[in-house]
C-alpha cells in the first residue's frame, strides 16, 4: 500500500510531539508543516522544504490526511472546513476550533465523505471523550462533572502547597501544559470548550461553549476552603452548564489529582457511573492521543479499501 500522505499543522508543543514518529514511520508520508514562522529554529526541527506559512499551500500539497494542531482556534477551524470540505480526513487537537461548532463539522465531514477525529482535544491522554461515548452507549447521560484544565489543576497543586500563583503559572507554560494564551486556562475557556464537546458526545445535541457560565482563577481569587479544583459540571436536570472553582474534599475522584491529571465522571439516569482519569496536558500524552487518533485513520481506510475491494463483482470464471 502508499504511504498515506499527511499535512501537520503546528509545530509547537503538540505538534512537536507528533513529527519525530511521523518522519520515522514509512506508512506515512508527510507532505508539508504549517507553522507562523519557518524560519525560526525549533527544538523539533522541520525538514527542508516541508515549512509552510500560509493554511492553503498546505492543503494544495493534497494530503489524505491533516493533523491539526495549531494554537490559532479561527484558523484552525477554516482549516479543518476546508480540508473536510476537499474530503481530507482530519485529527484535531484544538478544543476551541472543535469545540466552537462540532454538529456543523461532523456534518461538513459527512458531506465531504471524510473523517473527523479529535480525542486529543478533551483530556490529553486520559480517555475522557472515549468514556463519555461509552456511557452513552448504556443510557441517558444526565451529569458530568470533570476537572478538564490541566493546568489550573497544577497551579491549584501548588496554591494549596503555599506557593505563589506566578510562579506556578510560569511552571506550567514552562511544562508545555499552558494554552499560547494562558488566559483561555484560567478564565474557564478551555474548560468550557472542552464541556461543549463532551457534552454534545453525551447528548447529541448543540452545545455553545460560549453558553458555559464560567469563574476565573486569578492570583487574588478568594478560594473556597479545602481542596479546590476547577470543576466543569453539565447537569440535564437541574440545566447548570458551568465552569467553577469549587471545594471537593470527600470527592476521591478529584481530591487527589496530581499536576496536570484530568479527571471525569458521567452519571446516566439508571444510576451508573463511568469515570476516567489521566494525564491530561502536555507533550507526550497528547502527543500520543493524535497518534491513536491518527492509527485508528489508517486502519478505517485501510478496511474501507479492502471493503471495496471485496464488494467488486468477481471476475467471470472461465469456461471449462
Ligand atoms: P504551541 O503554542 O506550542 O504551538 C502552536 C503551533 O501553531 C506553532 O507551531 C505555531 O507556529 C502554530 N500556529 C499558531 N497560529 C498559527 C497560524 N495562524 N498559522 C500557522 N501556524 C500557526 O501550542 P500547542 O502545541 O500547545 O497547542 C496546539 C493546539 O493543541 C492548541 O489548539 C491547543 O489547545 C491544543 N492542545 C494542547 C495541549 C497541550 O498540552 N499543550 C493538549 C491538548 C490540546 P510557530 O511555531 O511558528 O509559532
Ligand atoms: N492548556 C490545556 C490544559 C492543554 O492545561 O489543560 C490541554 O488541553
Amino acid at each position: 500500500a502508499r504511504a498515506l500522505r499527511v499535512a501537520l499543522a503546528g509545530c509547537g508543543v503538540v505538534g512537536g510531539g507528533v513529527l519525530p514518529r511521523l518522519l520515522a514511520d514509512a506508512r506515512f508520508e508527510v507532505v508539508g508543516v504549517l507553522v507562523r514562522d519557518p524560519t525560526r529554529a525549533r527544538d523539533t526541527p522541520i525538514p527542508a522544504g516541508l515549512a509552510v506559512s500560509d493554511p492553503a499551500a498546505l492543503l494544495a500539497r493534497e494530503p489524505d490526511i491533516l493533523i491539526e494542531a495549531i494554537s490559532d482556534a479561527s484558523t484552525g477551524l477554516a482549516l479543518i472546513r476546508a480540508a473536510l470540505t476537499r474530503g481530507v480526513d482530519v485529527v484535531s487537537a484544538n478544543k476551541q476550533a472543535v469545540g466552537a461548532d462540532l454538529p456543523a463539522l461532523i456534518e461538513l465531514a459527512a458531506a465531504g465523505e471524510a473523517r473527523l477525529l479529535y480525542s486529543a482535544s478533551v483530556g490529553g491522554g486520559a480517555a475522557l471523550i472515549e468514556t463519555v461515548r461509552r456511557a452513552r452507549a448504556y443510557g441517558t447521560v444526565v451529569r458530568i462533572e470533570a476537572v478538564l484544565n490541566g493546568t489550573c489543576n497544577f497551579i491549584l497543586n501548588r496554591l494549596a502547597e503555599g506557593r505563589p500563583f506566578g510562579e506556578a503559572l510560569i511552571a506550567a507554560r514552562d511544562a508545555g501544559f499552558a494554552e499560547a494564551d494562558p488566559s483561555a486556562d484560567l478564565t474557564g475557556l478551555d474548560a468550557a470548550a472542552k464541556l461543549a464537546i463532551l457534552g454534545h458526545e453525551a447528548l447529541r445535541g448543540r452545545l455553545a461553549a460560549d453558553g458555559v457560565t464560567r469563574q476565573t482563577l486569578a492570583s487574588d481569587s478568594v478560594l473556597p476552603a479545602g481542596r479546590v479544583r476547577q470543576l466543569a459540571r453539565l447537569d440535564v436536570r437541574t440545566g447548570e452548564v458551568s465552569v467553577a472553582l469549587r471545594a471537593v474534599d470527600g470527592d476521591p475522584l478529584f481530591v487527589d489529582l496530581a499536576d496536570e491529571w484530568n479527571a471525569l465522571r458521567v452519571t446516566t439516569g439508571d444510576g451508573r457511573v463511568f469515570t476516567a482519569r489521566g494525564r491530561g496536558a502536555g507533550r507526550a500524552p497528547t502527543a500520543e492521543s493524535v497518534w491513536a487518533d491518527l492509527t485508528d485513520l489508517a486502519e478505517l481506510r485501510a478496511n474501507a479499501k479492502e471493503n471495496a475491494a471485496g464488494s467488486r463483482e468477481p471476475a467471470a470464471l472461465e469456461s471449462p
